[in-house]
């Protein structure tokens, strides 16, 4: 809400998933009772599943408008999500981070995997990596499946953006709650940043808010 009274026309970065559901109820509560306008507002999404379409419901495109945009008076020139359709997807990776490029994410809104990915940046992925399509891991689509009526529904793929893109961003903040998190918050906070454990390379941000709670943060030392 700061960002948004500093800066009206700020730029967001957006996730998916459980974790930021309750930020966003309460951001549709607050326009509802008139406490904010995001007219002006643009909105990055962190990733989105290869292969399915923005009316798929469980792609990353129907989360984002069932549960916060067709609540909110934000214009849909506006929002950008990576296209799971893209008939040329290394072209559209580009296109994709230009645009982040041409309008600088003030805030970045963040969950974490239970394996350290950040967006779908698995285990592995680089720190000068950028919008790409990558493959899920093993247990990210385990982990996904509770949300299709099968494993092997759950797309393989997906484009996300890079740690670097994340990293451009003004300022982050990462949230988790659940014990499921903790070892992931723990690799991410308290190990050396390595590929190993991307959300790792957030430590290396100028500007970054962790918020947990107490189980997400139970194996942190300090
Ligand atoms: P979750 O997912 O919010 O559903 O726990 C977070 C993530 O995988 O980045």
């Amino acid at each position: 809400m700061n960002q948004l009274i500093k800066k009206p026309e700020s730029v967001f970065g957006l996730a998916t998933g459980s974790t930021p559901l309750g930020l966003y109820k309460e951001i549709i509560l607050r326009c509802k009772a008139r406490k904010c306008d995001l007219s002006q507002v643009i909105t990055f999404n962190l990733d989105e599943y290869y292969g399915l379409s923005s009316d798929h419901p469980q792609s990353y495109h129907y989360f984002m408008q069932e549960n916060l945009f067709k609540h909110i008076d934000i214009k849909p020139e506006n929002i950008y999500i990576p296209d799971g359709m893209t008939d040329d997807v290394q072209k559209h990776c580009r296109w994709y981070e230009e645009q982040v490029r041409a309008h600088p994410i003030d805030l970045q809104i963040l969950g974490i995997g239970a394996n350290g990915h950040i967006g779908f940046n698995e285990p592995g992925s680089a720190e000068d990596s950028v919008t790409r399509l990558v493959d899920l891991s093993e247990q990210t689509i385990s982990d996904n499946s509770i949300y299709f009526s099968s494993k092997e529904e759950v797309p393989k793929q997906a484009i996300t953006m890079g740690i670097k893109t994340i990293m451009s961003a003004k300022k982050i903040i990462l949230l988790a709650s659940g014990d499921n998190k903790a070892k992931a918050v723990k690799c991410a906070l308290e190990e050396s940043p390595s590929a190993n454990c991307p959300a790792s390379w957030l430590q290396k941000h100028n500007n970054i808010d962790v918020i947990v709670d107490e189980d997400a943060g139970g194996l942190l030392k300090n």
